[in-house]
């Protein structure tokens, strides 16, 4: 989604906005854009695409100035062009922007009726216009653009600056996020902390309806009826040097490559391998009491929330309901007095889940998040937060952090398990020794690497691609699926195992791979069944399975690669390993940008 930049600093703006930018790229965008203040007048340098295309006019005509705001643009209204592309505005205000003002077309009517002529199709033009025409009417920076802000509706992160004004920046939040930074005699605005880590680490974030004024003072905050509050300037973890790719081709590679140590460092801050046990954080709810819990997110986070309401409603006997978080505020689901909720998120920023948390917490349920970035919109405004600990994940395919949001719901359902006495203290240990071999297994998968490539030598061949699993790996195999989808843009379907003979078998003939999650244990035969029911129909089966499984399957698939015997419990986990890793290759081998898939974003910050 699209990411902000403001500097008003002492050196040449547009290089470090643009090396900031660079840090953005991640959320996903397609075009950019920088504006500054040249002798108080505003200049701006736009690029459709990539940021190296913005590079290279900045570098044919280059842009001076101190002070200046950047844009990376995910396109919401308009086409990704260079005339659409960020910061908009008029000799007088130019603004940057990341959300969607939703009463843009009422407010371009009244505008144009003023004489305000406009040059794009985008929303954002308006707030834009909105700031020029209180300017226009005599009003101060600060007074235009307060004024504008009650009038604008919907989701939006602000910046921008003013010519005559040339060491002042303003900054605007309301539903996507906004980060100050305080450097030596300098100030920064950016969208997250990772945007501005080389810059400085104290930063402040703004909170819902606050908007700011950043200049040689520092910043004054306030809040949406324009009284001065107060921020805290914080020390963000987040550090400048954790984002290169080392030897990697693509983040995404690198991501997968350091499961092992992510799950590691997840898994010991709530396991206690010496008396095998679980150590929650305290929780804004307790488990013994709660009726029902909700589960709500979106995406590969939503998966994991699926996986999460197995482990729970069989190790902790509660009762859990799980919704994409785009759909949860409008089914009106009834909520039980003393109801819990459990929100997952890499980002903490997803305005979905957001939007969702804002509902539960209205409806007087605790929610407690997980999530990954500390410092979150959802981390602070959730009753509780437990955190994976997977670092900054810069591939827009979530990949360390959802085995690591796994890896925490799996400790979560232990620990309620024993708050509610439905698991034993020998239950405990062996579950919380099986977690701890998990990291160890990660490792062992990842050697398979050789043999997932040749299998995705295959896969990339095909038009449709369907991923099978039951039990805990019916939600993995909708994670292969989307993986594959997202990075390869091959058209794929996870499936209950059990639910193929419903319908998706229809669509099964040789040229459909039909890739099957298959461990031995429980689900095993079942699961076998149906593949062979595929195979039958000419299906071309491929299998993660163990030694135990791969004697039986090797009957009947073309492929079958042999993870390690882990058992039902963290089986999940480790199963979501080879289908990221076969999704990365096979866009690999397609030449897709697996970094930065075609249209997404990695934080959606827009409903
Ligand atoms: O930051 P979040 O975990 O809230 O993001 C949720 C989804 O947007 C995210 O998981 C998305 O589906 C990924 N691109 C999947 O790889």
């Amino acid at each position: 989604m699209c990411g902000i930049v403001g500097v008003v600093g002492r050196e040449s703006a547009a290089p470090r906005i643009l090396e900031a930018l660079r840090r953005l790229e991640y959320r996903g965008y397609d075009s950019a854009g920088i504006a500054t203040l040249v002798n108080g007048y505003i200049d701006r340098r736009r690029a459709e695409g990539k940021l190296s295309n913005l590079a290279a006019v900045l570098e044919a005509t280059p842009l001076p100035g101190t002070t200046g705001i950047g844009h990376t643009r995910w396109a919401t209204h308009g086409a990704p062009t260079e005339r659409n592309a960020h910061p908009h505005g008029t000799l007088r205000v130019s603004v940057v922007h990341n959300g969607i003002i939703e009463n843009h077309a009422e407010l371009r009517a009244e505008l144009e009726a003023k004489g305000q002529a406009f040059e794009t199709d985008t929303d954002t033009e308006t707030f834009a216009r909105l700031v020029d025409q209180n300017l226009a009417e005599g009003m101060a920076p600060e007074q235009a653009a307060a004024a504008a802000l009650k009038r604008a509706h919907g989701a939006y992160a602000l910046a921008m600056v003013f010519a005559g004004h040339p060491r002042t920046l303003i900054c605007a939040r309301q539903g996507a996020p906004l980060a100050v930074g305080y450097g030596e005699g300098e100030m920064f605005v950016g969208s997250d902390a990772l945007a501005l880590a080389p810059l400085t680490r104290r930063i402040a974030y703004l909170e819902e309806g606050d908007w700011a004024v950043v200049d040689d003072a520092g910043a004054r905050f306030f809040d949406l009826q324009d009284r001065p509050v107060q921020r805290e300037i914080r020390l963000t973890a987040v550090s400048g040097a954790a984002t290169g790719k080392g030897n990697y081709r693509h983040f995404m590679e690198k991501e997968l490559h350091e499961h092992p140590v992510v799950l590691g460092d997840t898994l010991t801050q709530y396991l206690d391998p010496m008396t095998r046990s679980v150590t929650l954080p305290p929780l804004p709810f307790d488990p013994a009491a709660v009726p029902r819990l909700t589960i709500s997110a979106c995406g590969s986070a939503f998966l994991a929330g699926l996986v999460g309401r197995y482990w729970i409603e069989q190790l902790a006997r509660i009762p859990v309901d799980a919704d994409v978080a785009s759909e949860f505020r409008y089914r009106e689901p009834p909520l039980p007095e003393g109801g819990a909720a459990l929100l997952v998120s890499q980002s903490g920023e997803t305005a979905d889940t957001m939007a969702a948390l804002r509902l539960l917490k209205e409806r007087r349920q605790k929610v407690l998040a997980v999530v990954n970035v500390p410092e979150s919109s959802m981390a602070r405004e959730a009753d509780g937060a437990v955190l994976t600990v997977a670092g900054p994940e810069i591939g827009v395919a979530s990949t360390k952090a959802f085995t690591a949001q796994l890896a925490v719901l799996a400790c979560l359902a232990i620990g309620f398990g024993r708050a509610r006495g439905t698991i034993s203290a020998e239950d405990e240990a062996r579950l919380t020794a099986t977690l701890l071999e998990v990291p160890g297994h990660a490792a062992m998968v990842l050697e398979r690497d050789a043999e997932i490539r040749a299998m995705a030598a295959e896969v990339a061949k095909a038009r449709d691609v369907l991923f099978l699993g039951r039990g805990t790996l019916f939600p993995i195999a909708m994670e292969g699926a989307l993986k594959l989808k997202e990075i390869s843009y091959i058209h794929a379907e996870g499936y209950a195992a059990g639910e193929m003979k419903h319908g998706p078998i229809a669509l099964i003939d040789s040229a459909v791979p039909v890739i099957s999650l298959c461990p031995s244990g429980p689900m095993f035969e079942k699961t076998a069944s149906n593949l062979q029911e595929a195979a039958a129909r000419g299906g071309r089966i491929m299998a993660f399975t163990d030694d135990l499984g791969a004697a039986r399957l090797k009957a009947f698939a073309e492929r079958v690669v042999v993870l390690p015997r882990v058992g039902d419990f963290s089986a999940p986990i480790l199963h979501a390993i080879p289908v990221q890793l076969l999704a990365y290759h096979v866009a690999v081998l397609k030449g897709t940008d697996v970094d930065q898939p075609r249209n997404l974003a990695k934080s959606v910050t827009v409903e």
